[in-house]
């Protein structure tokens, strides 16, 4: 179905949208971008979207102010009838524009290319939930600023293929025996009653979605840390699922083949979705 999308301060067709031969987000991948949720109609945490997306274009010289960026937000879902929806996403994604192809920046001021969308995302039925996922391991292959939100992503492509061609939801990358994050999403182990995920270092996304997870399995009196997970620990874990906007908690029964813990959904997991739904629909009712 046709959509409306935003470009360079223009509504309009996605057939009708157009961007240059010589932009830089199209020849390099020198753009930042970020995807945001909206809960029927309202954005979820969207202030630490655009803190995200400054602190990316910052780290890339990208002169872009996203203070009109909320406007856009709304504008895409009004737009495309999503105001209802239970749950969309707005993807929007800022280059650093057109100019001359030189590996250094254009010389001169560029306008950046800014462009955006907006899709319904379908959360599977809580039935199909609790059946849980399989996963897979595979070697990152990064650069040393997974931190940033680029769209450089063939490593993560190639991941979530690797994923996919095993018939399998995730891809769990590893570096140097450490389990980092997911292709898309990042990763949450759980021995015994502790909950672990990777610290928000530069080896990996700062998910919007794992700090929120984070708060609530303080805010539910749950042991956490923050600390890299080798491979064969992970191997061992009770529990593993993955976080991210277009994750939400999903839970991983089977990796690598292998059964998780006892190969079923387990009550952390559980715990924290039901946590993560009152929390996203409390703030919906603007009391989050
Ligand atoms: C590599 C990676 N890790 C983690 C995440 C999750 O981040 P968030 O929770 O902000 O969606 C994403 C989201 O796209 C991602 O691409």
């Amino acid at each position: 179905m046709e959509s409306t999308v935003f470009l360079d301060g223009e509504y309009l067709p996605s057939d009708q949208a157009r961007i240059s031969v010589e932009d830089r987000g199209f020849l390099f991948g020198d753009a930042v971008y970020e995807v945001s949720p909206a809960y029927r109609g309202t954005f979820f945490r969207l202030d630490r979207h655009l803190d995200r997306m400054r602190r990316g274009l910052g780290a890339l010289q990208i002169d872009w102010d996203v203070a009109e960026l909320p406007g856009i937000h709304e504008g895409l879902l009004a737009r495309n009838g999503l105001d209802a929806a239970e749950v969309s996403i707005v993807y929007l994604q800022v280059t650093r524009g057109v100019a001359p192809r030189t590996h250094h920046f254009p010389p001169g001021p560029v306008r950046p290319t800014v462009f955006g969308y907006a899709k319904e995302f379908l959360r599977p039925a809580r039935e199909r939930w609790e059946e849980g996922w399989a996963a897979i391991t595979v070697p990152d292959q990064r650069w040393a600023r997974a931190d940033l939100k680029t769209t450089c992503l063939l490593p993560n492509v190639l991941a979530q293929e690797a994923a996919r061609r095993s018939d399998v939801a995730d891809a769990v990358l590893v570096r140097d025996g450490f389990a980092l994050e997911g292709a898309h999403n990042n990763l949450f182990a759980v021995f015994g009653d502790t909950v672990v995920t990777h610290p928000a270092s530069n080896q990996i996304l700062h998910g919007i979605t794992r700090e929120f997870v984070l708060e609530l399995a303080r805010g539910a009196g749950m042991p956490v840390e923050e600390r890299p997970i080798p491979l064969e620990e992970l191997s061992g874990a009770d529990e593993i699922f993955f976080t991210g906007t277009t994750t939400e908690i999903r839970p991983t029964v089977e990796l690598d083949g292998l059964p998780v813990g006892e190969g079923r959904v387990g009550p952390v997991a559980r715990a924290l979705f039901d946590a993560f739904l009152a929390g996203v629909e409390q703030a919906r009712r603007g009391q989050g």
